[in-house]
């Protein structure tokens, strides 16, 4: 028999959730996202499907993609019990400073199409949290700009070498005037990859008002407000030309770049250089030979070559190989903290986070971007506990493994 009664009004009232009104909505909204999965479908919600798309997809099938990410889904750790993991401590040194979190937030093109406050709010949100930021070459805020909207920011540049080199020096000159301390070139994209969805949806740069765009409006006045009434959406460091992204790539960029430049940047360049692309042992060794100072192993998340390799897979050789002479990072595939742990365990300095935050820009601009760096934060610190370590430095092979 259950006792029963009539429930009291003054019992009912706190188990009503109201929303904490310090929160605006659509923070409200992000606190609810308990993963960078359900920001990325909040992030498809609130812009446009081409926009969603040049985000999300990769190239070809996207079965580099597919498989980049599917290689962590494979990781199984070996928690150890019995330790005192009441602190944390979450920070690794990267390229010559401290870094808060043992991840870094990647170079991504054209990013005021995910949302008009762009790479400044990215950068404000990164320095925040204690961790560089990488403004890319194809960034649609220029380089003195995002300096001196984010100063206390640690600053990356990620560098495209033109076909004009001496229009790339100049940049470069920029990039360390601007006072970035890292130039990281980008070295797998001799040409654009073939990336069918924007290809699809008639993707340009900047976006075209075409019929379907305009009947898209009506889908997402906020997004096309915020287009239309803020500074025109175009590449800071070089004029759109009006095709697709690939096709840009194609036009500027040298597919003839070789070990020479490497060491024609390092002669102009006084600052830390990293290789981002390496994707296999053999190029990591010519890396360390070239004298940079570190590589992330990268395949650009799937959006260059389809069936490429898978940065997690070849990390353990690439770190036997060159660890010990020069810092290996890692990116692509990565959704959620405990893949960086899994990185950093088989020997990653630290990882890139590209579309992560770029769902949470989507989602909620600066505030997106906060929410993603703070459910990885929280991520990697409780898989550190529940694994029983302490420190970054704690981590390595004996806590992880493939399946
Ligand atoms: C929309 C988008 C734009 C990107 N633009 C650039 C770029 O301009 N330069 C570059 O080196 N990498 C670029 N990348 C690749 C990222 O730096 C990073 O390698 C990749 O996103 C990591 O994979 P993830 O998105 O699965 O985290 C871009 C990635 C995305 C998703």
């Amino acid at each position: 028999m259950v006792d029963r009664r009539l429930p009291r009004p003054g019992e009912i009232l706190p188990l009503i959730g109201r929303r904490d009104r310090s929160l605006t909505r659509l923070q409200a909204r992000l606190e609810r996202c308990a993963s960078i999965g359900d920001i990325r479908e909040l992030a498809r919600r609130r812009v446009p499907r081409s926009v969603f798309d040049y985000t999300d997809g990769a190239a070809g099938s996207e079965l580099t993609l597919r498989r980049s990410v599917e290689a962590y889904s494979r990781v199984e750790f070996t928690p150890r019990v019995l330790r005192d993991v009441s602190s944390v401590d979450l920070s690794v040194e990267m390229l010559g400073r401290r870094s808060a979190l043992p991840f870094a937030l990647g170079p991504t093109g054209f990013t005021r199409m995910m949302h008009h406050v762009g790479e400044p709010a990215v950068a404000k949100v990164a320095g925040e949290a204690g961790i560089p930021y990488a403004l890319s070459t194809l960034g649609t805020t220029s380089v003195e700009a995002l300096a001196q909207a984010a100063p206390g920011t640690r600053r990356w540049f990620q560098l495209y070498v033109w076909r004009d080199r001496v229009a790339s020096e100049a940049l470069v000159k920029r990039v360390e005037l601007a006072g970035y301390d890292t130039l990281i070139l980008t070295v797998d994209t001799a040409v654009g990859g073939i990336r069918l969805r924007d290809v699809r949806n008639g993707l340009t740069i900047p976006p075209q008002l075409t019929l379907s765009t305009l009947a898209g409006m009506a889908l997402y006045p906020r997004w096309w407000g915020n287009l239309l009434t803020t500074r025109p959406l175009e590449f800071a460091s070089l004029s759109s030309t009006g095709g697709t992204v690939g096709d840009l790539l194609t036009k500027v960029f040298d597919p003839a770049i070789t070990g020479a430049d490497i060491t024609w940047l390092r002669s102009i360049w006084p600052g830390k250089l990293v290789l981002k692309g390496v994707q296999s042992v053999e190029d990591a060794v010519i890396a360390v030979d070239l004298g940079v100072d570190a590589v992330i192993l990268s395949n650009h998340g799937g959006r260059q070559i389809d069936r490429g390799n898978v940065p997690l897979e070849i990390l353990p050789s690439v770190v036997d190989a060159v660890g010990d002479r020069i810092e290996v990072y890692v990116d692509g595939g990565i959704t959620c903290g405990a893949d960086i742990v899994a990185a950093l365990a088989f020997g990653a300095t630290g990882a890139l986070i590209g579309r992560g935050y770029l769902y949470g820009l989507m989602a909620g601009g600066e505030d997106g971007v906060r929410r993603v760096v703070s459910i990885l934060e929280k991520e990697i610190r409780t898989t550190m506990q529940l694994l029983g370590v302490t420190s970054v430095g704690e981590l390595d092979r004996s806590c992880v493994r493939l399946r």
